[in-house]
């Protein structure tokens, strides 16, 4: 399967297929010099079906885990690159989950005022979300993705076979945004992954979900309105990671929390059955009051109050400015 994405640098494929990395000279061109950045959890296996094929390749690996998009893991990589004499002619291959394609392409994104990089996801939330519409960044503080910027991969390559090493929590994680998709766009995509069996029809999914996410990011690539759609369940769920230092609950938990809350009492109740047949979270005793801090630190709260996306109807959301005093 393929898709291209549109974009106002230039146009990229992405390449549905399992077992596509046991043919990736199919892909890229295998006779030019890469750098794959992955983290040190990513299993060897799947590090070698990328790098043996290739004739020379560097690769660099940092601490799994959210903490390692820091500016320190950055600058400890972009100071690496430059001592190894890394030139523009160069491909960054960022292999891995969400972190790795943040990290990896805000450095690709940076270095030399921006070398390529390809996208090869390992992670579900990474094959559907990540990996595509170009957002890198690193975390400061607390704050995340406060540092970063649009610059889109010229090349994703999802390989659905890696996610059998994944563990369960990272695969339901996954899930979460898939749901998120079918709550703002396709009630046919809800559907299918509250009827039908996910695991077997991966590739199907994994397309359907990136078909969503292309619209919205080629409608409005530097996520001034229309993008924000894809925040639902985002406002509250990145007040929940936060609250809880990042410990208690992954991203795609927290969205389903954050789904959870702004949704209406018919609608919550579909979705908790959905959200309960992957083991996701549904309901956390953090207060509104604990919690309001945090949304007004969101990326997207300005001074007054905050751009919600609510849902009409499982299928067909809205983006609606509520000021903080409503909440
Ligand atoms: N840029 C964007 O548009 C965008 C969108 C959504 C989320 N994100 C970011 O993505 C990050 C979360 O991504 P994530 O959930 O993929 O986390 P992650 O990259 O930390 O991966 C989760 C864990 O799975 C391991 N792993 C990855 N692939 C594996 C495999 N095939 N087999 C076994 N283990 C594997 C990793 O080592 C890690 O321990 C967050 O930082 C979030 O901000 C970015």
């Amino acid at each position: 399967m393929k898709i291209t994405v549109k974009s106002s640098r230039f146009d990229y494929n992405v390449f549905i297929k399992k077992d596509l990395l046991d043919n990736i000279e199919d892909y890229i061109d295998v006779e030019k010099s890469y750098v794959i950045i992955s983290d040190d959890n990513i299993p060897e296996k799947i590090i070698k079906k990328v790098s043996s094929k290739i004739k020379n390749s560097l690769i660099i690996k940092f601490p799994e885990g959210e903490k390692s998009k820091s500016f320190e893991e950055y600058f400890r990589i972009i100071n690496l690159l430059i001592d190894k004499s890394i030139t523009k002619e160069t491909t960054i291959i960022a292999l891995g989950g969400g972190v790795t394609g943040d990290l990896a392409g805000f450095i690709s994104s940076t270095l030399y005022r921006g070398v390529p990089y390809i996208q090869i996801p390992t992670t579900l939330l990474a094959q559907i979300d990540s990996s595509i519409g170009g957002k890198v960044a690193i975390n400061v503080g607390n704050i995340k993705n406060s540092v970063g910027q649009i610059y889109p991969p010229k090349l994703v390559l999802i390989d659905p076979a890696t996610l059998e090493t994944l563990p369960e929590r990272h695969f339901n994680n996954g899930m979460a945004e898939m749901i998120k998709y079918g709550m703002i766009h396709s009630r046919e995509l809800f559907n299918y992954i509250k009827n039908k069996d996910v695991y077997n029809n991966l590739e199907k999914l994994i397309y359907d979900s990136i078909m969503i996410k292309k619209a919205y990011v080629e409608e409005d690539e530097y996520d001034n309105q229309k993008r924000h759609i894809l925040n639902f369940g985002h406002t509250y769920g990145h007040a929940y990671e936060s609250y809880y230092n990042y410990d208690k609950y992954l991203h795609g938990e927290a969205v389903a929390l954050g789904m959870m809350k702004v949704v209406n009492k018919d609608i919550a109740e579909e979705l908790s059955l959905i959200l309960q047949k992957f083991s996701l979270p549904i309901k956390d005793s953090a207060t509104k009051e604990e919690l309001i801090d945090y949304i007004k630190r969101d990326k997207k709260a300005k001074t007054e109050g905050i751009d919600f996306v609510l849902l009409e109807n499982i299928g067909n959301a809205y983006i609606k400015n509520i000021k903080f005093g409503d909440l």
